[in-house]
């Protein structure tokens, strides 16, 4: 078995007295797509903000076989884990280069000089963003915002990247190139967390799935598996239009 990057044990997280997670253990073998999928309020974010240290949680949390559960989010950061939310947290009045240098701080921090190589490595990832390099963040198009959202997280280099939703509420043509860009960030060795509600894009890129569900992981197993599985045919792949396959 390949090197685990990730393992989750027991992990509880909530907001207040509510616990959301019940409970979850979660395996990501470096270099490998791990995808968790499930309905609205499963708990997918949660589990996301927990991992990143943005929300405290009860568990066992061991990254490159360190323990960090207790760590914060500042340490787990240095260590090379980054979180692509949600809701885009871009810095509207800023260009698209310049959020990609923001995104490049650590190590700049840290005396790197090869800043410039990085820019060119997200350029050729993304050319629509190095195109629109002088246009403000505030005015790119959803896909675009995406785009630099992701583009500006890979700017600090991170071992494993954690992507909240990334296709949510783009158009299919921008759907494809966002899986696109995750099946080549896997090629060039980035361990993936990727929750989806995307179920079939996200079962085809992805190595491994866990199906979440009110909290606790009803379906585990390699991707393709539950890809076949009656249950996640049912109820996540029904009705939904053939893939915006990454190939
Ligand atoms: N800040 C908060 N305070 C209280 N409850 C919250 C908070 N954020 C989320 N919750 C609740 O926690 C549960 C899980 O929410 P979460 O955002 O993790 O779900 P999700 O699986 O990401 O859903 P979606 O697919 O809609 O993004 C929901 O019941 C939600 O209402
Ligand atoms: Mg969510």
């Amino acid at each position: 078995m390949a090197q685990l990057l990730l393992d989750v044990r027991d992990l509880h997280a909530g907001y207040g007295r509510a616990e959301v997670l019940h409970g979850l253990s979660l395996q990501a073998e470096a270099g490998s797509v791990v995808t968790v999928i499930g309905p609205n309020g499963a708990g997918k974010s949660t589990l996301l903000n927990a991992l990143m240290g943005v929300l405290p949680a009860r568990g066992e949390i061991r990254y490159r076989g360190e323990h960090i559960a207790r760590r914060p989010l500042e340490d787990r950061v240095l260590q090379g884990i980054a979180l692509v939310p949600e809701i885009r947290a871009l810095f509207a009045s800023m260009s698209v280069q310049d959020n990609l240098q923001l995104g490049a701080y650590r190590l700049v921090r840290e005396g790197r000089r090869d800043i410039a190589a990085l820019l060119e490595r997200v350029y050729a990832l993304f050319p629509r963003l190095e195109e629109r390099r002088a246009q403000l963040a505030g005015t790119l198009s959803g896909g675009e915002r995406q785009m630099l959202a992701i583009g500006r997280a890979l700017m600090g280099e991170p071992l494993l990247l954690m992507l909240d939703e990334p296709s949510l509420g783009l158009a299919p043509l921008v759907v494809r190139d966002i899986f696109r860009t995750i099946a080549s960030l896997r090629a060039s060795g980035v361990t993936i967390l990727l929750v989806e509600q995307n179920a079939r894009a996200a079962l085809e890129v992805a190595d491994r799935a866990y199906v979440l569900e009110m909290g606790e992981f009803a379906l585990q197993g390699a991707a393709a598996d539950l890809a076949g599985d009656p249950r996640v045919v049912a109820t996540y792949l029904g009705s939904a239009r053939p893939a915006a396959s990454p190939g």
